[in-house]
């Protein structure tokens, strides 16, 4: 019985062993791969016994790209990578060439990454035009007359770890784009001598674009470099920064351009969308707005007695009274769902009408109150029907007590009266049995 036993024990110990080895076994295979064998080479094995700047970890330098594409120190600062001695590791005589200059380094990178011939043998859908690119950005052309406090490639992409944009823990990933300009742009002391602000990293932490992406994960919304551009002056195919918004917000730019907005702004020299929703701290806007309150953008340049006021005012009566139309429509239909009545029908028909408003907050961006109200009127025609569906429902439910009340009633005197026919048919029995 014991030795049975035993042999059980011992058998289930072997195939937890082997299952545990299964598990282990790729998982080695997959480490191997996420760290790659990286080449033997003089330079590192000396460096890595430095502390930074001089050392570089084996660590450090097995996440480099280049590294595990097979390149070595010498791919960017010249040498010997067989020579294990400092002085014929980093001769002259094998082009060893030290570290590069700031001024020196986009043309140091673009040695490989703006030649096409050679980045086509490593990653044929990788980018060449980064040099060129650069140039036409504040930072290069800066860069270009000797100022070398901008950005250069190794500001955004670190240097001996530098990691491909995809790769989450890269200092250019979307998610981490943001805090690595914020260390330059937000930093008050580091940009002293120009007369730029500091707050875009504030202003844009608090807007809805970085709560998109980083509180709820949506890509699609945008990060310093989506609308600054990764390497030039702006996005590709986007003339200037501050048009980036309609590359996304088609519909809102389309209206805009056919505004009396689109002529009045550039005669002011104001730009579009930012001109009202700011650049950095885009903030989610409601009807207030739009209007002629204290919180209404519109009255920074219409006051009353000019059309644009007296139109700001009409556009907003119009959104707030098919909010209100909305509300309502919903409280009773609420009421009656909650009574158990069937109001499935009107949810949908509801539904249509929230939707006539949103589609009017974006037709605002005509600034004709007429087109906004056609979007307004339709939604309130959907508000009223929506609105009757309910109080009949609850008309209905009404009804239906009234005649369970009545039902209850009737049985109720039923019973009394069967009571009371009992007690008396008793009492003559007890009376003629005595
Ligand atoms: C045996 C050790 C050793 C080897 C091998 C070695 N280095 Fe160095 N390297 C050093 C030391 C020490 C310094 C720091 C010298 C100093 O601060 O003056 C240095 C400095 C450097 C610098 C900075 C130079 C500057 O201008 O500030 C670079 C870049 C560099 N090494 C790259 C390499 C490369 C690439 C290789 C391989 C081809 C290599 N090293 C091989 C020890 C070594
Ligand atoms: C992709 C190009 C590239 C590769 C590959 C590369 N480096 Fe560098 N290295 C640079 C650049 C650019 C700088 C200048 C950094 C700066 O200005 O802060 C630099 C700076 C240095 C310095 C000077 C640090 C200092 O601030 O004094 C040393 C030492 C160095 N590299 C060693 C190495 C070693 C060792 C390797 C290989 C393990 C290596 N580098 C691989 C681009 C490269
Ligand atoms: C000796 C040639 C060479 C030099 C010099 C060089 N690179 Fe590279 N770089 C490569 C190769 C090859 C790859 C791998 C491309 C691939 O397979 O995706 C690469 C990849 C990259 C990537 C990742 C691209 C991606 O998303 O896949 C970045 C970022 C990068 N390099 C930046 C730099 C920077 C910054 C410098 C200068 C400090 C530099 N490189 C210098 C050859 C070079
Ligand atoms: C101001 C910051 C900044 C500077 C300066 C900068 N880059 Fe980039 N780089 C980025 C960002 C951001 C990305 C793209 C990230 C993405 O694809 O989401 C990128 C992407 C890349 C890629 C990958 C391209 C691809 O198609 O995937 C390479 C290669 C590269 N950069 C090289 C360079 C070189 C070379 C320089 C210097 C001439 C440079 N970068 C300067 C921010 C910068
Ligand atoms: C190494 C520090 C540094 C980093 C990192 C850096 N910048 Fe800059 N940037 C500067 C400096 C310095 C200027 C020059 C300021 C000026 O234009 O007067 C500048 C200028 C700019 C300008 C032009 C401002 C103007 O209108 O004059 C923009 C836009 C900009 N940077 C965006 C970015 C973005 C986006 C990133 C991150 C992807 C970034 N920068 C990363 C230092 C940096
Ligand atoms: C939604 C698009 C958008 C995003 C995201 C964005 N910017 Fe901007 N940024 C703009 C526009 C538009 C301007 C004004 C451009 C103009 O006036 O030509 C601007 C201006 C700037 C300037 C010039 C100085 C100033 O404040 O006017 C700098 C520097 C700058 N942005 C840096 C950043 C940095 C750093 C980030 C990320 C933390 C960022 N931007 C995110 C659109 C954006
Ligand atoms: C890369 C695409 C992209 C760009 C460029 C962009 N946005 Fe956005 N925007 C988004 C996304 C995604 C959201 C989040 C929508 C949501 O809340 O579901 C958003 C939200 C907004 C909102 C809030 C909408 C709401 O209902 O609360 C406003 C206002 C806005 N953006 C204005 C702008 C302005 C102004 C610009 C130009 C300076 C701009 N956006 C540039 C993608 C973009
Ligand atoms: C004259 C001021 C003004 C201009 C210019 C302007 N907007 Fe708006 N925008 C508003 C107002 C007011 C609202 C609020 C609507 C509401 O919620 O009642 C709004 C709302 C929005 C919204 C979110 C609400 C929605 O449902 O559409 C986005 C996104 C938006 N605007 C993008 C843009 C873009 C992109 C541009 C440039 C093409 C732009 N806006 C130009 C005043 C403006
Ligand atoms: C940056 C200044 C500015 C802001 C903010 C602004 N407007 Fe205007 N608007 C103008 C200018 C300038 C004109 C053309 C001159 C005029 O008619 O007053 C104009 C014209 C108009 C017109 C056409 C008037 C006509 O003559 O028929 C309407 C309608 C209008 N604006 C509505 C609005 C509304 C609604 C808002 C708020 C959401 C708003 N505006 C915000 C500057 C502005």
């Amino acid at each position: 019985m014991a030795g049975a036993l035993k042999m059980k024990l011992t058998r289930q110990l072997l195939s937890l062993t082997v299952a545990a080895g299964c598990l282990l076994l790729p998982a080695t295979l997959w480490s191997a791969e996420a760290r790659p064998q990286v080449a033997k080479s003089s330079c590192v094995e000396c460096h890595s016994a430095f502390p930074p700047p001089t050392g570089v970890s084996e660590a450090q330098w097995a996440a480099d790209i280049h590294a595990q594409k097979g390149l070595s120190c010498a791919s960017c600062h010249g040498g010997d990578a067989k020579d294990p001695s400092p002085e014929g590791a980093m001769s002259k005589k094998a082009g060893f060439r030290g570290k590069p200059k700031r001024t020196e380094i986009p043309a140091l990178c673009a040695k490989c990454h703006a030649d096409g011939a050679y980045m086509r043998q490593y990653n044929p859908s990788l980018r060449t035009d980064q040099l060129a690119q650069y140039r036409t950005s504040v930072h290069g052309k800066r860069l270009a007359q000797g100022d070398t406090k901008v950005a250069v490639c190794i500001d955004c992409h670190s240097v001996h770890g530098i990691r491909s944009a995809k790769d989450t823990r890269s200092t250019v990933n979307p998610l981490n784009v943001a805090s690595t300009c914020s260390r330059c742009h937000s930093d008050a002391n580091y940009m002293k001598d120009y007369k730029i602000k500091t707050d875009q990293f504030a202003g844009y932490s608090a807007s809805v674009h970085h709560e998109a992406m980083v509180v709820r994960g949506d890509l699609s919304a945008p990060t310093c470099t989506t609308c600054h551009g990764n390497h030039g002056a702006a996005p590709p195919g986007v003339a200037s920064v501050e048009n980036v918004c309609s590359t996304c917000h088609v519909f809102q730019a389309q209206l805009f351009d056919t505004s009396p907005h689109k002529a009045a702004f550039a005669a002011m020299g104001a730009a579009s969308c930012i001109t009202c929703h700011s650049n950095h701290r885009i903030v989610h806007p409601t009807d207030k707005f739009v209007g002629t309150g204290n919180e209404a953008i519109c009255t920074n340049c219409h006051a009353a007695g000019d059309p644009g006021f007296a139109a700001a005012g009409r556009i907003h009566d119009d959104l707030v009274k098919l909010d209100e139309a909305l509300k309502r429509s919903a409280e009773v239909l609420d009421k009656a769902e909650r009574s158990g009545m069937e109001v499935s029908q009107a949810r949908l028909e509801e539904a249509q009408g929230r939707d006539s408003l949103t589609k009017a907050r974006v037709t605002l961006h005509s600034f004709q109150p007429d087109k906004v109200e056609q979007d307004t009127q339709a939604g309130m025609k959907i508000a009223a029907k929506t609105y009757q569906a309910g109080l009949q429902a609850l008309a209905e439910r009404d009804y239906r007590r009234k005649g369970l009340g009545l039902t209850l009633i009737t049985i109720l005197v039923v019973l009394a009266g069967l009571r009371l026919y009992i007690r008396q048919t008793e009492s003559k029995n007890q009376s003629g049995g005595s």
